[in-house]
C-alpha cells in the first residue's frame, strides 16, 4: 500500500477533528465515547480556530487517492487553560491518530518523526494502558515527566 506524509492544509481540520476523535483511549471492554464528546472544552481546545496561533502544526499520512489515513497534530495550551498533557505553555502538546484499518505499518511513526522535525519540543499525555503507542512515544525520545492516574505526561527536548 502506497502512501505519503505531507503538512498540513486549511481543508484537513474535519480530518483532524476525526483524528482527535480517535485518539481517546478507550479501555478494554468499554464502548467508545459519543462523538458529541468532541464538544468538551478539554477536547475542543485542542483545535478549536486550529491555524489561529504559531505552534499549530499538523503532518497527515494519505494514500494515492488522497485519503486521509492518520495525522499528528500540535498546539499549545496555557497554564489557566491546559491540556492533559501540558507542561509548559511554550512547549506545544501532541494529539495523533491513524484510522483503525492502517495501523501497524509505520504510518504514525513516520507522521510524529516528521512532526518532530519542525517541533522537536513537544509533551503529551498517554494513558498508561496504551503501550504501542509509549513505546513509540520513547523510541523518538519523549520521557515521563509525571503521571495524573491513568495517564502519563511524556516529554521531549529538541
Ligand atoms: C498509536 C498509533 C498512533 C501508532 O500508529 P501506527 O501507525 O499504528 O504505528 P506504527 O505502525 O508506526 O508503529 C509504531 C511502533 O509501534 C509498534 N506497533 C504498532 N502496532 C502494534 C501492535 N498492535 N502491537 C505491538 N506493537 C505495535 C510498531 O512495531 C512500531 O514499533 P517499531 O517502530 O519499534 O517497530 C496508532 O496505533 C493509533 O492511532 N492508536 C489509537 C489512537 C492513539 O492511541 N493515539 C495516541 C494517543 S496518546
Amino acid at each position: 500500500m502506497n502512501w505519503t506524509s505531507r503538512p498540513w492544509r486549511a481543508d484537513d481540520v474535519p480530518f483532524l477533528w476525526e483524528v482527535l476523535y480517535l485518539s481517546i483511549h478507550v479501555p478494554d471492554g468499554l464502548e467508545p465515547p459519543p462523538r458529541s464528546i468532541l464538544d468538551d472544552h478539554s477536547l475542543a481546545h485542542y483545535l478549536r480556530d486550529f491555524g489561529r496561533y504559531p505552534n499549530d502544526d499538523a503532518q497527515l499520512a494519505v494514500d494515492d487517492a488522497g485519503v486521509r489515513l492518520g495525522a499528528a497534530f500540535s498546539r499549545c495550551t496555557t497554564a489557566q487553560d491546559p491540556g492533559y498533557g501540558h507542561v509548559s505553555p511554550e512547549i506545544p502538546e501532541l494529539g495523533m491518530a491513524v484510522v483503525p484499518s492502517h495501523r501497524g505499518i509505520g504510518i504514525g511513526r513516520r507522521l510524529l518523526a516528521d512532526l518532530l522535525e519542525r517541533h522537536p519540543t513537544m509533551s503529551l499525555s498517554v494513558d498508561l494502558e496504551n503501550a504501542v503507542a509509549r513505546r513509540m512515544y520513547e523510541s523518538l525520545g519523549f520521557e515521563w515527566v509525571a503521571d495524573e492516574g491513568t495517564a502519563a505526561t511524556m516529554l521531549r527536548r529538541g
